[in-house]
């Protein structure tokens, strides 16, 4: 049985095989995006990606609890094919979008992208949900500002998450951070599809964004990696 609250190298395809059934609340995760990203062990740049993320999931099915959930952040395109497949096997909760400014990535033939998406399945039907209350987008629209004016604390629930990528400045970057999640972002999933004592996993866990984050709110947590984690202190901020 793989050991909570610890991070395990490994390939997650012969790992997630090693924990106990049943056992997980929520599963966040970004994988390799399959874009010739030098990962030292592994090379990012399958010709059966959809097909590889689609067996890494199924390994997963029997380890959630029955109200489990996976949120899988990937590009649209991916997650689309990724979705269509898993609706075999999960229920569509709802697909999330991830707005993020960038000023890498520009091209002379496309828009510049800056937006990921978030695909939330669930196993049952009666999943944890949290909703996390965020700020109106449009204060000043005069329907907003009278609900303000009438008590409204201003806030509402978006599908829609502006959130800051993690950047070579930014405070929780690590050095070996590429393709580091914001900390926000994940503070923001764990929050709302996990509570206080439940166990989360993360089968690709890079720089430990989700473990750390996991600890933080008080949650256990499985971490796994085909490359060795640099052991990093439990971090406390989201920036
Ligand atoms: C997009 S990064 C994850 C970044 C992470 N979310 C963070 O915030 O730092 C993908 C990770 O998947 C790992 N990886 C690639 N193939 C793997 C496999 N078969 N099993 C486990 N980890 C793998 C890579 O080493 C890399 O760290």
């Amino acid at each position: 049985m793989l050991e909570i609250n610890k991070i395990h190298q490994g390939d997650c395809m012969d790992l997630i095989k090693e924990i106990k059934d049943n056992s997980i609340n929520l599963v966040v995760t970004d994988p390799p995006y399959n874009i010739g990203w030098k990962y030292k062990a592994y090379n990012d740049n399958r010709k059966d990606y959809i097909e590889w993320c689609i067996k890494w999931c199924i390994e997963i099915i029997p380890k959630l609890k029955s109200n489990g959930i996976i949120c899988l952040i990937n590009y649209p395109e991916n997650n689309n094919l990724i979705y269509q497949r898993l609706l075999n096997f999960f229920k569509f909760v709802q697909q999330l979008v991830w707005c993020y400014n960038t000023n890498i990535g520009h091209s002379k033939r496309k828009y510049t992208r800056s937006y990921r998406t978030i695909l939330v399945l669930s196993k049952g039907d009666n999943y944890t949900f949290n909703p996390i209350l965020q700020e109106y987008k449009n204060p000043t629209d005069p329907r907003i500002k009278e609900r303000i004016s009438n008590g409204s604390k201003g806030v509402t629930h978006y599908d829609v998450l502006n959130i800051n990528l993690c950047k070579n400045v930014s405070k929780s970057k690590k050095n070996n951070g590429i393709n580091q999640l914001p900390d926000k972002l994940v503070n923001f999933l764990i929050k709302s599809y996990s509570n206080k004592g439940d166990l989360i996993l993360d089968p690709f866990v890079g720089n430990g964004t989700v473990f750390n984050q996991s600890i933080y709110l008080k949650r256990n947590s499985i971490g796994i990696d085909i490359n060795k984690y640099q052991e990093v202190s439990v971090n406390s901020s989201q920036g």
